[in-house]
């Protein structure tokens, strides 16, 4: 079977292409780097021909709200429309566990507005809303560093590794479309800012944390209800401590 990864350059997208090939599929990687432009539209067309599945993986240049709403909505509108001319007859999509709660980020809204451009296009669908990915964490401490300290949210949450993420996908990509959305999380529930310290511990890392209420995520107010899954969720396996060690050495 012919699927499409758009982004499969990316930091999920080369790892699910590196599974879906050992599963023995014809995968093509699609992203600028390959020639597959899909704001631009260039290579979109010769990229999907005889494509049965199309798994995108995409993100937008930046995190911040106007440019990530012109990315998800260019790149999801020309994408579909694409799809829907080359017959293609599953398209999933990696989305992030929260992006219809209240007081959402930026960012968040235009994750949702991709969304809803999947469930409008009439192209089968499946959508994944994860949790943050623990290949996220230094972002997450590079956007609440002041300085020394670093000012982490108390809310609660449940990151999980990308590999995790990946397996769901894998197994998604290769069954009947959903036709909705289902959610991946870690194995453990914890405050945002534990799992810091847990990571500044580990990494002996000497920046002062502050635990921090009020604390913004990457210009959101948070709550314990903001980045974690509903009931039922699929759970990855491996755990916050075990995927440091595998990742860093202690200085
Ligand atoms: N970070 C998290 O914790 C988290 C949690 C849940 C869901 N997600 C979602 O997961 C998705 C993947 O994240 P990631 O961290 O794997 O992303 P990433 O490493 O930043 O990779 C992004 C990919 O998108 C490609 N791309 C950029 N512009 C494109 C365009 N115009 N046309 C086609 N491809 C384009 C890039 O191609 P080049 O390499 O050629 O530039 C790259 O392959 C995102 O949509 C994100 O919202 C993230």
């Amino acid at each position: 079977m012919k699927i499409v990864i758009i982004g499969g350059t990316g930091r999920i997208g080369s790892k699910l292409a590196n599974k879906l090939l050992q599963l023995g599929h014809e995968v093509l990687a699609a992203s600028p780097t390959t020639g597959v432009n899909t704001v631009t539209r260039g290579g979109l067309e010769k990229a999907l021909n005889g494509a049965q599945v199309v798994v995108d993986v995409s993100n937008s240049p930046s995190f911040e709200g106007k440019v990530a709403m012109e990315f998800f909505q260019a790149s999801g509108r020309n994408l579909l429309a694409a799809e829907a001319s080359a017959g293609v007859k599953h398209h999933v999509a990696l989305s992030i566990v929260g992006t219809d709660r209240p007081n959402s980020s930026d960012y968040f809204h235009a994750k949702l507005a991709q969304e809803k451009l999947v469930i409008e296009s009439g192209i089968p669908y499946s959508i994944l809303h994860s949790t943050q990915f623990f290949e996220f964490t230094t972002a997450i401490v590079q956007s609440g560093t002041v300085g020394q300290e670093v000012h982490i949210p108390t809310a609660i949450f449940q990151p999980i590794a990308a590999d995790d993420v990946v397996s769901a996908l894998a197994d998604i990509a290769l069954s009947a479309p959903l036709n909705s959305t289902v959610e991946v999380a870690g194995p453990v529930r914890l405050p945002m800012d534990e799992f810091i310290d847990i990571f500044f511990k580990a990494t002996n890392d000497s920046r002062q944390l502050v635990p921090d209420k009020h604390a913004l995520y990457f210009g959101a107010q948070v709550n314990d209800q903001s980045l974690i899954p509903g009931i039922n969720p699929r759970i990855g396996k491996l755990k916050f401590e075990k995927w440091i060690s595998t990742q860093y050495e202690k200085i």
